[in-house]
């Protein structure tokens, strides 16, 4: 009698308090049959915004040790089998977790360091690898001697945030003085705001000399400490700055294939000397004129929902690559489908209230755009960067060509209006 094939154990999702990601781990994890446990730092009337699933453990994502000791408690009731962190934060108390559990993991070492830009950066610069000049700074002394010290132009940078939030570039000492006290405002607020851990790493900044170049993102899952590709994303729009708000990425990268081949190696070797063995990364690099330099390594898939540009083998998500390795389930395909797919990020282009979007069905009906998602909800203030932390919404593409996605991805953006006024006085 054939042996049947070994159920998988239960899954924990670690989703952080604010995400959009959850929902396309949740339908990888159906697809899979993958029981889920959804770990969560909100309270459990959120059930509702999860649909239906095995249970919610509440964990304090603020204290990583005991959320580990707490996860332990809840796989002594029941198995856990792997956990997938959804973002940053989550990621250390994954591996703190994992390592509880015995179950394959990033050592919660590297997961710090990897979460950590400045431990990071010391990681990959100790390790031979091609970084940017960097140096932190306590914010306490303020700006005008650090002025004085760093090269031109550069970038500044919170230890701890993501999603490009503060970082922002300075062309010479006055906008630098500006930038820095930009940043010591959003760190502050980020204290007084649960939802954006920045690592206790709030009174330091670090700033970086400017690479210039095309940057692109890789995708990528490690097994047994090695990297295998997912996913090479040009990100055709320029990158130069003083705000990072992402817009486009587009795959397979148009770069020739030595440069391709580069851009793996040293994210590779940026994985090894972080540490990292187990799941996915996010990585950035930037083809500098000195040759590509890995910008940052996230121990995390891509961001908001911009893995929806990913298929592979027979049609399985990015999120079902994920959820199998990490539950032990085989891996059927790594390869990316034949086609050219993109993704653009609608980045919010000033400060207001969002009463409107035009435009979808004339976006939605561009050759090759295949979904139009808005995520900013109306009638609510959209922030840009660097303070904000959201996109408008996504827009998505296929085609034969990545130059022809870039095409249409570029029309359907056209073809949208947001309708942001100023928000009315508060009145007394
Ligand atoms: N040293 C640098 N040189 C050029 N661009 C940079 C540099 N550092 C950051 N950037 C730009 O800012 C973006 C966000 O910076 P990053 O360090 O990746 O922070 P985050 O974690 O917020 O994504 C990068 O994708 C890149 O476009
Ligand atoms: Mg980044």
């Amino acid at each position: 009698m054939p042996v049947p094939p070994p159920r998988a154990g239960r899954l924990l999702l670690l989703v952080p308090t604010q995400s959009y990601r959850a929902e396309d781990f949740l339908a990888a994890a159906r697809r899979l049959e993958v029981p889920v446990l959804v770990g969560t730092d909100r309270c459990h009337r959120i059930e509702d915004a999860f649909g239906p699933t095995e249970g919610l453990l509440s964990i304090d994502y603020r204290r990583p040790e005991a959320a580990a000791q707490e996860i332990a408690r809840e796989a002594a009731r029941e198995p856990i089998s792997g956990v997938v962190p959804v973002d940053d934060g989550t990621a250390v108390i994954a591996a703190l977790a994992a390592e509880r559990l015995g179950l394959p993991r990033n050592p919660p070492a590297a997961a710090r360091r990897t979460a950590n830009k400045l431990a990071q950066r010391q990681a990959l610069a100790a390790a031979g690898l091609p970084v940017p000049w960097f140096r932190a700074f306590p914010l306490a002394p303020g700006p005008e001697a650090a002025a004085l010290e760093v090269p031109y132009p550069c970038v500044l940078k919170p230890l701890g945030l993501s999603g490009s939030r503060g970082v922002i570039r300075a062309d010479g000492p006055g906008a630098f003085r500006i930038a820095w006290r930009r940043i010591e405002a959003i760190l502050a607020a980020a204290r007084s705001d649960r939802k954006a851990r920045e690592g206790g790493e709030g009174s330091r900044l670090l700033v970086e000399s400017f690479v210039p170049g095309a940057e692109v993102a890789l995708e990528g899952l490690l097994r047994a400490g090695q990297l295998e590709l997912l996913a090479l994303f040009d990100k055709p729009d320029p990158l130069d700055g003083p705000y990072f708000e992402e817009t486009l990425y587009v795959t397979p990268s148009r770069h020739p294939a030595a440069v391709r081949d580069e851009i793996i190696r040293i994210v590779a070797a940026a994985a090894q000397a972080l540490g990292l063995r187990e799941g996915p990364v996010h990585a950035e690099a930037r083809l500098g004129p000195d040759g590509p330099v890995v910008l940052e390594v996230a121990a995390r898939t891509i961001g908001g929902l911009c893995a929806r540009a990913l298929r592979f083998g027979a049609g399985a998500s990015l999120e079902e690559i994920v959820v199998a390795h990490a539950v032990g389930l085989p891996v059927d395909s790594i390869r990316r489908e034949s086609r050219a797919s993109g993704v653009m990020m609608l980045p919010i282009p000033r400060r207001g209230v969002l009463h409107g979007v035009s435009g979808l069905e004339g976006a939605r009906s561009v050759p090759g755009v295949e979904d139009v998602v808005v995520t900013a909800p109306e009638c609510r203030e959209v922030v840009p960067l660097p303070e904000g932390d959201a996109y408008l919404g996504f827009l998505f593409a296929r085609g034969e060509t990545p130059d022809a996605v870039e095409s249409s991805l570029r029309e359907a953006h056209r073809r949208l209006a947001f309708d942001i006024r100023a928000p009315l006085p508060t009145v007394r």
